[in-house]
């Protein structure tokens, strides 16, 4: 385990408790999630994100729906279908969703299959994630071979760590695992607008784990590529289609376009899970999640007092449009690193690991 707690964990009693991410890196605050309309919330009003970690608690949802609704089958998928539709752009959510009806679909002790199911979701998203780690790991060693490099600068954008997929993330995880070998490093991140997932998230994960790294406003990674401040980026990803197109925080595509006119490797980092074998160009059929305007006219932070404060930081009047995700054409990825090892982007390749 990276950090002091896990994103989610079952308490005695088998409700679900989450750290809850929106007050972080401020406060670490749980909250308690009863019921499958509680999941439903949570997902949507991001107290948990991330893709894994979304699948993880809609996973965990079904089985509190199954707590709720016994062996009612019916009610239970009814049900299972709203938390489905969440929140749209990530696919592990659906994915994990539609693992549990199988499973409870199949079953003749409905609370005990569910709950074991959801279990074994979260537990093997860890054992991805350490195999993530490690073969993203031999591929920063080998670019520091290749550029004859002492120390190596990586640049990531949102958060894709222990907060988005237990125990260490994704485009985190190759990081960790460098860190643990002694590997001379320093990471930048980008602060991730509007939602900061970056500037609050990634950065208190990386000083928790004493791991050197500079936050930086988002339009910054073009400029410190031109100047060779930038060895290679690593970002996670919500969905990839089997054609290789990637779906991920916005501002993902400006820094793979970045990437490429410089000649720098932009890795993206995944488990299987998040595979989408139904498309297959990114840009015209994956679905770009609208979130609130009000993420771009307020920001929310801390005073001198540590006391929290809302800023509207924009005209009133003036309109908003917050897209969630962007495509990064499989054009500009060199690879995929997953826990099946690296897969180049294009369908011949992720059709032999996924089909
Ligand atoms: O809106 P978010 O915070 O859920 O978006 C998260 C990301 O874009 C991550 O990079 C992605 O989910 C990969 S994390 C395993």
């Amino acid at each position: 385990m990276q950090g002091q707690y896990r994103p989610l964990w079952l308490n005695e009693n088998s409700a679900l408790e989450v750290l809850d991410q929106r007050y972080l890196p401020h406060e670490k605050r749980v909250r308690v999630l009863k019921s499958g309309a509680d999941a439903i919330e949570a997902i949507s009003d991001m107290t948990v994100r991330g893709a894994g970690v979304i699948g993880n608690v809609a996973a965990m949802g079904v089985y509190l729906l199954a707590r709720e609704f016994g062996d009612d089958k019916k009610r239970i998928r009814e049900e299972a279908m709203k938390l489905r539709a969440s929140r749209p752009t990530a696919v592990n959510l659906m994915w994990a969703v539609d693992r549990m009806l199988n499973v409870i679909e199949k079953s003749d002790d409905v609370l005990a299959d569910a709950k074991a199911e959801a279990i074994a979701i979260c537990d093997e998203d860890v054992k991805r994630s350490e195999a993530i780690g490690k073969i993203g790991c031999n591929i920063i060693e080998k670019i520091m071979e290749e550029k004859k490099l002492e120390k190596i600068n990586i640049l990531t954008h949102c958060n894709a760590g222990w907060l988005a997929i237990i125990d260490s993330g994704t485009a985190l995880a190759p990081i960790y695992e460098a860190h643990k070998r002694g590997i001379d490093m320093h990471v930048w991140v980008d602060e991730t607008r509007p939602r900061n997932q970056g500037a609050n998230l990634t950065s208190w994960e990386l000083s928790d784990a004493g791991i050197d790294h500079t936050i930086i406003a988002d339009n910054t990674g073009g400029h410190l590529m031109q100047h060779d401040m930038v060895d290679m980026v690593i970002t996670g990803a919500d969905r990839v289609t089997r054609c290789g197109d990637a779906a991920n925080k916005i501002g993902t595509y400006l820094k793979a376009l970045a990437a490429n006119d410089n000649g720098i490797p932009f890795y993206i980092a995944l488990p299987l899970s998040t595979f989408d074998p139904e498309s297959c160009n990114g840009v015209e059929e994956i679905e770009i999640e609208m979130r609130s305007e009000d993420e771009i006219h307020i920001m929310r932070g801390i005073d001198k007092e540590g006391k929290a404060q809302e800023l509207r930081i924009t005209p009133i009047g003036s309109k908003g449009a917050n897209y969630g995700f962007d495509v990064t054409p499989a054009r500009l990825i060199t690879g995929l690193i997953t826990e099946e090892g690296i897969i180049e982007p294009n369908e011949t390749a992720i059709r032999e690991i996924i089909l």
